[in-house]
């Protein structure tokens, strides 16, 4: 060996790669309220990241437009373009890949997900599902609940899994439901906690502070209860600025 080589645990070797801003992928079906909640959140240094693309399997989706007005790239993928599951699941995965992203967020994104898509994307892949999981996975959410006469509803960020709806739970927030509520008001107000939690679930991720584990949701190393962490309604209504009704006790 001459002088001038050096054996492979030099300072050289030791140095760190260079990061960027964590990268995040949003895949949506709609109006993307979800996603405008996250760009905002973005443009307000609130993220922990960066939302590099966003993927729609509805090419006229209004999210869209907010992503080309945000100046993020928009891409349209229609899954009526291809044969079956499967076939849009893999291009779905390459459109995704080419961007590199850390996290994969599900925000309104209407397609049930081919194992294989589950399996590539398995712990860094999030999604928000309008109602206080593990009840009500599925569609209808709101006027299921009122069918049921519950008094407590809500919305959930979960890790994805295989099974719809039933990944681990990350956050959720809390609505008081009064007899005045009809599926339109909770939709709304479901709505706004959703725009609430999801940036912050995003952050704790990209912060590299909130992990998937086959056992449930970890928060800075520490194993979270089944219904993950939890805003209750005051909280909430306090942070949207809501009347709080003095009757309600959750
Ligand atoms: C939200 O209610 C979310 O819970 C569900 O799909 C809806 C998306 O709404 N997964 P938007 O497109 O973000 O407005």
């Amino acid at each position: 060996m001459s002088g001038t080589e050096y054996p492979s645990d030099t300072m050289t070797d030791m140095t760190p790669e260079p990061t960027g801003p964590r990268r995040v992928v949003v895949l949506i079906s709609g109006s993307g309220s979800n996603l405008q909640a996250l760009i905002d959140a973005q443009s307000h240094d609130r993220l922990g990241g960066e939302i590099v693309a966003v993927i729609s399997n509805v090419a006229d989706a209004y999210g869209l437009k907010r992503a080309h007005e945000a100046g993020i790239e928009a891409v349209a993928l229609p899954h009526r373009e291809y044969d079956n599951r499967e076939a849009y699941d893999g291009a779905l995965i390459k459109v995704i890949e080419r961007h590199e992203p850390d996290l994969i967020v599900l925000a309104g994104f209407m397609r049930i997900l081919t194992p294989r898509f589950v399996q590539r994307f398995l712990g860094r892949m999030l999604n928000i599902h309008p109602s206080l999981l593990p009840e009500y996975q599925g569609l209808n959410t709101h006027a299921r609940a009122l069918a049921d006469k519950v008094t407590s509803h809500g919305c959930s960020v979960h890790f994805v899994t295989e099974e719809l709806d039933g990944g681990p739970v990350v956050l959720q927030a809390e609505l008081a439901v009064t007899p005045e509520d009809n599926a339109e008001t909770l939709k709304e107000k479901v709505h706004a906690r959703e725009h609430l939690i999801y940036p912050i679930a995003v952050q704790w991720f990209l912060e590299g502070r909130l992990q998937y584990s086959a056992e449930g949701a970890k928060m800075d190393g520490h194993l979270l209860p089944e219904h993950g962490m939890r805003l209750s309604h005051a909280d909430a209504a306090e942070e949207l600025d809501e009347e709080l009704d003095e009757d309600t006790d959750v």
